[in-house]
């Protein structure tokens, strides 16, 4: 009987055991996936470690790529692989398996990717298509013996919808010419000449090559600014139809180590022609691609189909002033929202607008708040309770005096951001909005000029756990900053005088 007992009381624990922890692991599987404090809701991170900018940006049959500096060992900077991801709507992600290591050639710093469709460098055979990557291979042995050309140009190709990757066994397919910083190679097809054309940093400038096949390159020119000194990073060259006209313009995208609009690292760009060797930009100055403080190494995709036609592309929301430093534990950094570039031309100057991709609003759920609102608005509105994921849209006709939303939490932290009227700006002040401590760069208050001040200004916001996009005026006026709250924001205060005025909150849904 006392056996009995026993062996029925140890079933019984056994079976409350099994169901306990097979509950548990449920829970904890679900519950726990990208639910960290800070962790980014509508944009992409990397599930653990360190990641810095996107790579080998490529669209083939019916996903987006996005491959990133990686380092999978730790969360600060290291030996760079390149992670992988892919989406069919640019929305949501599917994490893949890293696609390319380091070997003895080098770390793989950053590159992009193409579809070679005419199959110009031989890597497919009968009925498949190859995607073909360039990276730079970074030779830290080379770089510690003090040497110059550790940085060298290489290809990878993968037949089989970028899954597994194969290094070309001819690498470097481009060696150093005796510059330390000479790196980050993006391709693009040059269909009015057949030709493969690449553009890479070479320190202060951006350097043009050509190529039959995509494993033999000539060098064709240089482009830089006279007397400019800044470390040029992660450049992008393409050709764009002026909005509303058939004219064509390419475009110089350049990433800058040093006195971004609001300090520290940003993304710049050229407006100009290409004629197959040289880039002939219509000003030597400098225009910012986003006004505020994290947005880098923004580039584009490639192979995005003729029937879709947009320029979309993505940068990596941080800042190298304070990147490693951040707070969040498991992981570091997440990319920007996917944008749509737009060239808009005004009198005789060509701007580059840049907006959220048109299937964000996928995650637009339908309990939309509208408020029309009188001349004077003094207002503060309870943030609909879901996932803490807003777009806020924002029409103000004759702006009269400062605009300022600021958003709050009942732990007293805010974030404010708005339009100064007299001065014709936007901001967004971060400096009361969480966790700032980590490095002294990172507190601030950032500000981007309308480019063309207008009667009445408009405001696409996008708010995500740890970031605020700002897209002012159809995106002539782009702003991306992040933060680190203690708790979620549950109201807004909307302080504005205009003519007329209307103010909407978009509850959003989340993407993982
Ligand atoms: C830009 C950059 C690139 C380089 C990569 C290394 O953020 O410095 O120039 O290829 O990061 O991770």
């Amino acid at each position: 009987m006392k056996n009995l007992y026993a062996f029925f009381l140890s079933l019984f624990t056994l079976l409350l055991f099994y169901s306990c922890t097979g509950d548990q692991n449920q829970v904890v599987e679900k519950s726990d996936y990208y639910t960290e404090q800070y962790r980014p809701q509508l944009h992409f991170s990397p599930e653990a470690n360190w990641m810095n900018d996107p790579n080998g940006l490529v669209y083939h049959e019916g996903e987006y790529h996005l491959f990133y500096q990686y380092y999978p060992d730790s969360t600060v900077w290291g030996p760079m692989h390149w992670g992988h991801a892919v989406s069919t709507d640019l929305v949501r992600w599917e994490h893949l398996p890293i696609a390319l290591y380091p070997d003895s050639l080098g770390y793989i710093f950053s590159g992009s990717a193409v579809v070679d469709i005419d199959n110009t460098a031989g890597f497919a055979k009968d009925g498949e298509t190859a995607m073909v990557a360039m990276f730079t291979h970074h030779d830290i042995k080379g770089e510690q013996a003090g040497e110059l050309d550790f940085q060298t140009q290489s290809i990878a190709y993968s037949v089989d919808k970028g899954r597994t990757w194969t290094k070309y066994e001819g690498n470097p397919v481009i060696s150093n010419p005796g510059i330390k910083d000479f790196r980050d190679p993006k391709v693009v097809w040059d269909n009015e000449r057949s030709q493969w054309v690449m553009v890479l940093a070479a320190y202060d400038k951006a350097m043009f090559y050509t190529s039959p096949n995509l494993k033999e390159w000539t060098y064709a020119s240089a482009f830089g600014i006279e007397g400019d000194q800044r470390l040029w990073e992660c450049p992008d060259l393409f050709p764009m139809q002026v909005k509303g006209t058939d004219e064509i313009k390419w475009v110089l995208l350049v990433s800058i180590q040093k006195q971004g609009p609001n300090g520290g690292t940003a993304t710049s760009y050229f407006i100009g022609d290409f004629d197959g060797e040289n880039f002939i930009a219509d000003h030597r100055k400098q225009e910012w691609l986003d006004h505020g403080k994290d947005n880098y190494a923004f580039v584009t995709w490639s192979n995005i189909p003729a029937t879709d036609g947009r320029t979309m592309g993505i940068g990596w929301m941080s800042n190298w002033q304070y990147a490693q430093k951040v707070p969040s534990e498991k992981w570091r950094s997440a990319m920007t929202l996917p944008r749509e570039l737009q060239l808009r031309k005004d009198g005789n100057l060509y701007r580059l607008t840049n907006v959220p991709v048109k299937e964000l609003r996928r995650l637009e759920k339908s309990a939309i708040e509208v408020f029309n609102l009188p001349e004077i608005a003094l207002n503060t509105y309870e943030l609909p309770k879901g996932k803490g994921l807003y777009r806020f849209k924002l029409r103000c006709d004759e702006p009269m005096s400062t605009m300022r939303i600021r958003l709050r939490n009942s732990l007293g932290e805010w974030l404010e951001f708005g339009y100064f009227a007299n001065d014709e700006y936007y901001f967004i002040d971060r400096r009361n909005a969480g966790k700032d401590d980590f490095q002294a760069d990172f507190r601030g208050y950032h500000t981007g000029y309308a480019l063309y001040p207008k009667d009445d200004i408009l405001m696409d916001v996008i708010l995500d756990h740890s970031s605020i996009e700002i897209f002012a005026d159809d995106g002539q006026c782009a702003m991306s900053d992040i933060f680190f709250l203690k708790e979620p924001f549950d109201r807004v205060e909307l302080v504005a005088a205009c003519a007329d005025l209307e103010f909407e909150v978009i509850d959003l849904d989340g993407i993982w």
